[in-house]
């Protein structure tokens, strides 16, 4: 029996097509991040099992994670998120990094997922935090970072930024309906689910976690309103954080009600957010995950020893943002990762063939040969499948004259070319890689 070409449910090969909208979007993430001068960082695949269990949250422990006992015993986990990682480091170096410390990373993570669009058991993601620093001023400027990196990918008109505060949340379960941390939590759930389960089924759960007709009302109203009504019905640390972080953001041109909008549906499933949390969604209804999140997390790095340094960040998935990108015609045209196709009709070519092909790497071009001997027309069509721009060809002819022919085949124009000429060929200067 031969062995499937699959890869593992849930996973991707990444076929040089592929990697290179890959490569493509991380470039343009290093790149938006570092104009705010975040700095790259990464760690282990496999942490301590305990990390996670600590802080992440019932769902991602008890069922997505993938776990390993190594042969010393430990219990090992391969990371699906980043942020502990983070945490552990920032708190391993506490006293020596420069605060604010902006960093990002572009780890791969694992998740037991049930794979479906948009959720995969390995995907890639932009993490990117601030640790320090005024809390709303570093709120600010995540929301703004998240909002220019939809920009840098020309996206910025069909997104929406969506955001709430966890001490509201905690504030309206706790102090108004009266609900215990895990009734609250019990809570969270059947919002959660209530699309997908349906009414009467949403309904049932409630009775059953004990939250009666007139709680249901509250729950309603609390969640159908804008941000001016909850000013009105709520009076709590959460609304006035709110409220300065949208003067805030006004200051750097995101106005409410326009590039963001108060959502108190926004509530994230990891346990660590204290504060502010986001969503990024896509406006497309192709596409109606929401493609990134996060939030401020207050008490992760004192896990680690009696610190007390407060954070602030996201995580962007690649999976959800190439089909984002696929959805709204922004991924670019890529060109050839090859310049010049040298051929070799004959093996005794091949001398002069290597130092043509040396000569243009040297220049930064681009260049590949056949590895093997074939006829000038077959040669034509292999550099053709290669999408090679141009194509060196040895005939006799020419070779007597000291010269080859170099065709365009973009254009279909030859044009004959002294040997000790070909390194300041017109054509080539032209091209991206020349002196690059
Ligand atoms: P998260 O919401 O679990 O947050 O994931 C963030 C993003 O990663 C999601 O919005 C989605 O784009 C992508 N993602 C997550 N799971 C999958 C999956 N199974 N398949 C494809 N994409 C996925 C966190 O992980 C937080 N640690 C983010 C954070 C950083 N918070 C503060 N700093």
């Amino acid at each position: 029996m031969s062995l499937s070409t699959q890869p593992y449910k849930g996973t991707r090969d990444f076929y040089p097509a592929d990697m290179r909208i890959q490569q493509w979007m991380f470039n343009q993430m290093r790149a938006a991040v570092s104009r705010y001068g975040y700095q790259e960082y990464d760690g282990p695949m496999l942490e301590p099992f305990e990390l996670y269990a600590a802080k992440s949250g019932e769902e991602i422990v008890n069922q997505q994670l993938y776990w390993l006992m190594d042969r010393g015993e430990r219990k090992m986990a391969v990371r699906p998120e980043m942020t502990p990682t983070l945490a552990r480091m920032v708190a391993g170096k506490i006293h020596e990094l420069p605060k604010p410390i902006r960093w990002f990373s572009i780890p791969n993570l694992w998740r037991y997922e049930r794979p479906q669009r948009g959720r995969l058991r390995e995907h890639w993601q932009l993490n990117v935090d601030v640790l320090g620093g005024d809390r709303l001023l570093a709120d600010a400027e995540i929301l703004k970072l998240a909002f220019d990196l939809m920009k840098a990918f020309g996206g910025e008109k069909v997104v929406s930024l969506r955001v709430n505060n966890r001490k509201l949340i905690d504030h309206f379960f706790k102090n108004t309906l009266g609900l215990s941390a895990e009734a609250a939590l019990q809570v969270t759930k059947a919002l959660d689910a209530r699309a997908k389960i349906g009414e009467e089924a949403y309904s049932e759960w409630l009775n059953k976690i004990g939250v009666d007709v007139s709680k249901r009302d509250q729950m309603e109203t609390f969640f159908h309103s804008d941000f001016a009504a909850i000013q009105k019905l709520v009076s709590c640390d959460g609304v006035t954080e709110l409220t300065q972080l949208f003067e805030l953001l006004e200051q750097s041109g995101i106005r409410q009600g326009k590039e963001i909008t108060f959502d108190p549906m926004i509530m994230r499933g990891l346990d660590y957010y204290t504060g502010t949390v986001f969503e990024l969604y896509d406006t497309s209804p192709e596409n109606r995950r929401a493609m990134f999140g996060g939030g401020r997390y207050d008490n992760l790095v004192g896990l680690f020893g009696n610190h007390t340094l407060s954070g602030v960040g996201f995580g962007m998935g690649d999976v959800t943002l190439r089909h984002f990108l696929e959805t709204h015609k922004l991924l670019p045209e890529f060109e050839s990762s090859t310049d010049v196709f040298v051929s070799l009709p004959k093996i005794e070519n091949r001398a002069l063939a290597e130092t043509i092909a040396a000569n243009l790497r040297e220049k930064g071009l681009r260049v590949i040969t056949p590895l093997e001997v074939g006829s000038f027309g077959s040669q034509l069509k292999l550099a053709t499948k290669h999408e090679a721009r141009f194509v060196i060809l040895f005939a006799e002819t020419e070779l007597e004259r000291g010269a080859v022919l170099v065709k365009d085949l973009k254009t279909g124009q030859q044009v004959e070319v002294k040997i000790e000429e070909i390194g300041s060929f017109q054509g080539f200067s032209l091209l991206r890689s020349f002196n690059h």
